[in-house]
């Protein structure tokens, strides 16, 4: 695996994402264990965005418990319907919040998270594994955009998981 990322820096977002997309599925090539993989995916996404906070909780008995992530530490278990996270888990799909202390049960980890988005990792089968969740502390800073190019993000973690992605 490549040992830097090359992402131009004074690119848009969206061409951010675009020159990291090969750069990920390099990265996680050739490694079996999806904890290093996820790992690393959300060092990438962190390292390349700055986000605040980049994470995977995983479906482990009915409850979302923290995996891989880059940020400050964070709740540990979401319960099935709870928080943006658990709320995408029961839609089974991705949600955008412009701003958390809108979000009605949002559970705020912390104070300076202000935006986020949450994108389902599915099966084969549609049933929900885990979730990623990307958080920013700035308002309003995710678009359609990420969403797009995350669910590629989350398809990628399922890969790793060893769930097969058409
Ligand atoms: N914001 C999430 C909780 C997890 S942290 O932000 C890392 C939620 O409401 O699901």
């Amino acid at each position: 695996m490549a040992e830097n990322l090359v992402i131009p820096q004074q690119a848009s977002r969206e061409e951010k994402y675009i020159a990291l997309w090969p750069q990920l599925q390099a990265l996680v090539e050739g490694e079996s264990d999806y904890v290093a993989n996820l790992a690393n995916i959300s060092a990438a996404l962190h390292q390349t965005f700055s986000f605040f906070w980049v994470g995977f909780y995983l479906v482990r008995d009915e409850e979302l418990v923290l995996g891989p992530f880059q940020g400050p530490i964070a709740c540990t278990r979401i319960a099935f319907g709870k928080g943006v996270c658990g709320t995408a888990w029961k839609n089974l799909a991705p949600i955008l919040v412009p701003n958390v202390e809108e979000f009605p049960g949002h559970i705020a980890c912390s104070s300076q998270s202000k935006s986020e988005v949450v994108i389902p990792i599915q099966d084969e089968n549609g049933a929900v594994v885990g979730v990623l969740d990307v958080d920013s502390n700035v308002l309003n800073d995710f678009t359609e955009m990420d969403v797009e190019h995350l669910r590629k993000v989350s398809q990628l973690a399922a890969k790793c998981m060893g769930y097969f992605i058409p």
